[in-house]
């Protein structure tokens, strides 16, 4: 069984849902699971939602999520050292992806300044890919508050950047117009399966 599990995809691609659908799941068959997500709801996330609302500089951004992510990592450990099922709406791949976009053009090779900054994450068992096109993903949260980085066009970069980056054998690509129960499933028959790696 998959111990950490981390969901990810652009705005709008039904991430959010699946991921706490996957966690009733797994609690309703008896299991020990944690749910969890980035930005966190800690000082360093909330500053991190105020720093994007206003427009800050995204290296500064960078950093806040990076910076987010030390203490959030350190929990994680914890939750897994108590053997817990941690599943995570949102990780580093965020960062690889939105953040190597929003940076291109200011240093050489964001993404990999980001993964160099990076080396203190402890590396999930499964990260799912929820694949969407962005006017899609972007239809789906009309009326829903949005943030600055919901834009078809900064979504199409960063729905590339994800594919470009889930090489691992830690990624699956999930097809996210498929139905909720579908998706669920999807991930709960995965979880349940032997690590692999
Ligand atoms: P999101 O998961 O949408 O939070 P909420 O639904 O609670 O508002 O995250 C907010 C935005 O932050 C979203 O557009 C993705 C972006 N993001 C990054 O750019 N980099 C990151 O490392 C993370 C975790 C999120």
């Amino acid at each position: 069984m998959k111990k950490f599990i981390t969901f990810e995809g652009i705005d709008g691609s039904g991430k959010s849902t699946v991921s706490k659908r996957v966690y009733e799941e797994l609690k309703r068959r008896g299991y020990s699971a944690i749910y969890t997500f980035e930005p966190t709801d800690g000082e360093i996330g909330k500053c991190t939602k105020k720093c994007i609302d206003k427009g800050a500089d995204p290296l500064v951004i960078a950093l806040l999520f990076i910076a987010d992510r030390i203490e959030h990592v350190r929990k994680i450990k914890k939750w897994l050292e108590e053997g817990h099922i941690v599943l995570c709406d949102r990780y580093v791949d965020s960062t690889y992806a939105y953040q190597s976009v929003q940076l291109e053009g200011q240093m050489e090779d964001p993404l990999e300044w980001l993964r160099q900054l990076s080396n203190f994450v402890i590396k999930p068992d499964r990260t799912f890919l929820f694949d969407i096109d962005p006017e899609e993903a972007i239809s789906r949260i009309k009326g829903r508050k949005t943030t600055r980085f919901e834009n078809a066009e900064f979504l199409k970069k960063v729905r590339k950047r994800y594919i470009d980056i889930a090489t691992e054998s830690r990624f699956k690509i999930l097809d996210a117009r498929k139905g909720i129960e579908d998706l669920v499933k999807e991930c709960v028959k995965d979880i349940m399966e032997n690590d692999g790696d």
